[in-house]
């Protein structure tokens, strides 16, 4: 069954470079930038309202996803997540409107699973044998899963200091679970060795181009929910960067379709940790590109991301869409977590919550206006950090 894509190649962002879609050896093999898959988007051969009557998964948008084999596709419903309305904490910010776009809603809940979803089904496709990344956590847990289903070995590299909900179910799918000493970094230089000496598939964040191809299809659910126009602003809580790169690129690609109403990008705004908060740094500085964050530290373990090779797309995606940066303590994320909790009810894990208190403290700096519609990315469920939320409450 094909898939209708209209994907046609890949090029590398930095040096322009083009690979057929074929390409196992990435980052680009000429100078290690970020491939990025490229559509004819003149071959597109439905229209939006098509894309509204279909449902089931983020594979609904298949026509700007990039696997051509529609067998290939290891799903499980993840993607089709609510805009929850959240009413008492717009009032507390003092906004039109807060919506959150629950990702907590995914098969192992949160926003990886798209973008494992999308590389494991590129792994199926292009005949990989193992395959393996480096992670903080949630997108070791969710390629343990999809791996599990597309019955492909799977290899995580963590740090020890990872949590446990993620190490036991990465163990609970049968993937074999590698920990290692100090922070993300030193997983990443364990995973690339073995990688090398044991020919595993990457599915790792910006090694592969298929997983910001796969958080793409967050942005087009929330063009369409919001019936294709943007929201004021959209505030992401920013490790690497996958999601509000998959926006951002969302954006550009229906504007190319002609299927947004109007030329005007939602203002991405970059939530991070106080602890480590390059990207922020860099906005704040007015700079093209981060510069690594030393010592970092922070409990929100998916943003604790010193080091993000994609930050000059980041950057170039928050200054064009008008947006800013800001970052909160540990303490602050936690707290907003709690407040969504008690006020409209949805569980957000500490990580998440960083785009939350971020969102706060915006409100509290003026940036957002009184009839605002503020859409805030949970990219992962409270029970993912329960453990700490809990002990926050018992304080
Ligand atoms: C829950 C959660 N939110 C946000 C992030 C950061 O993601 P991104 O790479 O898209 O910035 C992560 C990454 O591990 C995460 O697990
Ligand atoms: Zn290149």
């Amino acid at each position: 069954m094909t898939t209708n894509t209209a994907v046609t190649h890949v090029a590398c962002r930095s040096c322009g470079e083009r690979y057929d879609l074929d390409t196992t050896d990435f980052p680009c093999r000429e100078c290690g930038g970020i491939l990025d898959f490229r559509y004819d988007y003149e071959s597109v051969a439905i229209e939006r309202t098509d894309w509204e009557e279909r449902h089931g998964s983020m594979w609904k948008y298949r026509e700007l996803l990039p696997v051509r084999d529609g067998d290939a596709i290891v799903s499980m419903g993840e993607g089709v997540t609510p805009l929850i309305d959240c009413p008492q904490l717009a009032e507390e910010l003092g906004v039109g409107s807060l919506l959150v776009k629950d990702e907590g809603q995914n098969p192992t809940n949160t926003f990886k699973d798209r973008g494992q979803s999308a590389a494991m089904s590129g792994a199926i496709e292009q005949g990989a044998e193992a395959v393996g990344l480096p992670s903080a956590g949630n997108a070791g847990q969710s390629a343990s899963a999809y791996a599990a289903r597309a019955g492909l070995p799977c290899h995580v590299y963590l740090n020890h200091q990872a949590g446990s909900v993620k190490k036991d179910l990465v163990e609970a799918h049968g993937a074999t679970l590698h920990l290692s000493d100090g922070k993300i970094s030193s997983a990443g230089a364990a995973f690339n060795e073995a990688r090398e000496e044991e020919g595993l598939y990457s599915v790792a964040t910006f090694q592969t181009p298929y997983r910001h191809e796969g958080k793409k299809t967050m942005g087009f659910e929330l063009f369409e929910a919001l019936d294709w126009t943007s929201p004021d602003h959209v505030v992401y809580p920013t490790g690497g960067g996958v999601g509000l790169i998959g926006i951002w690129k969302a954006y550009r690609e229906l504007l190319e379709l002609g299927w947004l109403d109007e030329e005007r990008p939602p203002r991405l705004d970059v939530a991070q940790a106080e602890g480590v908060a390059p990207v922020v740094r860099a906005i704040e500085a007015g700079e093209a590109e981060h510069r690594p964050w030393e010592n970092p530290e922070s409990i929100a373990r998916g943003v604790e991301i010193p080091d993000p090779g994609a930050s000059a797309w980041m950057l170039e995606a928050v200054y064009e869409s008008g947006g800013t940066g800001v970052a909160v303590s540990d303490d602050a994320a936690v707290e907003a977590a709690l407040t969504m909790a008690r006020r409209d009810g949805v569980e957000m894990c500490v990580t998440a919550a960083v785009a939350l208190a971020g969102a706060m403290e915006l409100a509290d700096r003026g940036v957002f206006d009184e009839d605002d519609e503020v859409v805030v990315i949970n990219t992962g469920a409270g029970c993912k950090t329960a453990n700490a939320l809990g002990e926050a409450s018992r304080a």
